[in-house]
């Protein structure tokens, strides 16, 4: 079974421990609630994932970009980098930070579907490696930037092979009514690549898609992937060269609580592997150089996140029976996707062992709004009191970089453990920190007066 749990995290002597510190001495020292990041189990889930795909893609291995919507930091970008994989940057404020971590350039791709032309600039001047083009408008944008800068800027086309994937579930051909992408169906992608190719200042080296995220089967990705290797031998047979690169996009499930089944990383590889060299030798293709940009699968599971319970309060249900809340100090605002998406976690009691029997509770936050709740219906030990402090696994990936400062709550800082030691790598916000952003300042004359 996959473990829920970073690798280092062990009970001693009944209490929690992740990277060799006890929940009670982070709690102390760092206060809640506070995102604890296993470093060795993120750096060791880097190595798996890139040896994995090196030596199943072998010559054919392209980047593997993290994500860094997922959660990125200043030391997250480092720890990307030091494990040898690239980077996926969606914004402006991303490819800061990784500029700040004084990423590689060669290994940023850029995506977003909306991005300025302060964003296209800054990734030129970074001389990102891609940047992956989503409308015509942008790539008239991007090839008139790189012109002025004299540049030629490699790009990737996101296009949208008509495949949603879902959980367990996808669906094919059913899924043209999204933001993302050029459809390849109705044309529109062919449509686009006439108009990037005709820009100097621009060099097309592949295609890219991205078909959702938790997925936890093979099967859609390898049909998206037969669908872009389709369209790159459209591109072959019109224009006589190849398309070198093709990108399947992020998307592998991890596993919240132990209902989740998420796909063994080799076989997953493995799978596409095979359909993507079938498929390129059926269509009479050289086998194009794959990339993939895991998110979820590389820091989810590295992160856990620390509160401290409040209050707790029975409450008596109309069918008779009775409810436990209990109430942490933090709540939608760092953890969004129960109330989002319905996603499940589970929690266990961190500070200490109990063997007081179970009770059906709901683990709820302190924000004012009912559907503040990070776990709907869970069992813990009904000797559960204010004071106790509850780990939430799983939750580095969406959790901190999602996060809000809804009811005007500091979002929680992020701490590195490891062999014992703890170290800031995004410190908590203070009240202070959300009170600088309100000014008093004098109106200025933005139209003339009249008279
Ligand atoms: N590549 C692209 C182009 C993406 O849009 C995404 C995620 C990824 C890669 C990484 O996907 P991952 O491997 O992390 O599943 N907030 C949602 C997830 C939104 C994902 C958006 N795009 C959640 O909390 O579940």
């Amino acid at each position: 079974m996959v473990s829920i749990w970073p690798i280092s995290a062990k009970r001693v002597s009944g209490e929690l421990q992740v990277g060799g510190c006890s929940v009670t001495a982070i709690a102390e020292r760092f206060g809640t609630p506070i995102f604890v990041l296993d470093e060795s189990d993120l750096r060791s889930r880097i190595t798996k994932w890139k040896s994995s795909f090196n030596s199943i893609f072998a010559s054919n291995a392209g980047d593997i970009y993290y994500a860094a919507k997922a959660f990125i930091s200043v030391e997250i970008a480092k720890m990307i980098d030091e494990g040898g994989i690239s980077l996926d940057v969606c914004t402006g404020g991303e490819l800061a930070v990784a500029r700040a971590a004084k990423f590689p350039g060669e290994r940023i791709e850029m995506h977003g579907n909306n991005k300025s032309e302060a964003e296209i600039a800054a990734a030129i001047d970074y001389r990102v490696g891609t940047i992956v083009v989503d409308s015509l408008q942008e790539i008239d944008r991007v090839a008139r930037i790189a012109h002025a800068k004299n540049r030629v800027q490699s790009i990737t086309m996101r296009l949208n092979p008509g495949v949603e994937a879902h959980t367990h579930e996808y669906i094919a051909t059913a899924h043209e009514d999204v933001k993302f992408g050029f459809s390849i169906v109705t044309g529109a992608a062919w449509d686009a690549l006439l108009s990037a190719t005709k820009h100097e200042s621009l060099k097309l080296t592949g295609v890219h898609c991205h078909i959702g995220s938790q997925i936890f089967s093979a099967e859609a990705f390898s049909t998206s992937a037969i669908r872009l290797l389709g369209f790159m031998a459209r591109y072959k047979s019109e224009f006589g060269s190849e398309l070198e690169n093709l990108n399947i996009g992020g998307g592998v499930g991890i596993a919240y609580t132990e209902k989740d089944t998420p796909m063994n990383v080799d076989v997953f590889l493995e799978t596409v592997r095979n359909v993507i060299f079938q498929e390129s030798t059926k269509l009479g293709l050289e086998i194009p150089r794959v990339s993939i940009e895991p998110g979820r699968s590389l820091i989810g599971p590295s992160m856990v996140t620390l509160y401290r319970v409040g209050t707790t309060k029975e409450i008596q249900l109309e069918d008779g029976n009775k409810r436990l809340y209990v109430s942490v100090d933090g709540g939608m605002s760092d953890n969004i996707r129960t109330a989002l998406y319905g996603a499940e976690y589970t929690a266990e009691i961190a500070n200490r062992d109990s063997n007081a029997p179970v009770r059906d509770c709901r683990l709820v936050g302190k924000h004012c709004e009912t559907g503040d709740i990070v776990i709907n219906s869970i069992n813990l030990p009904s000797d559960i009191a204010p004071g106790d402090l509850i780990a939430v696994p799983a939750t580095g990936a969406y959790g901190r970089s999602m996060a809000s400062n809804y009811n005007h709550v500091p979002r929680p800082g992020v701490i590195s453990v490891v062999d014992g030691t703890a170290r800031t790598i995004v410190r908590s916000e203070t009240e202070a920190d959300l009170l600088a952003l309100d000014v008093v300042e004098s109106a200025v004359q933005l139209v003339e007066k009249q008279g």
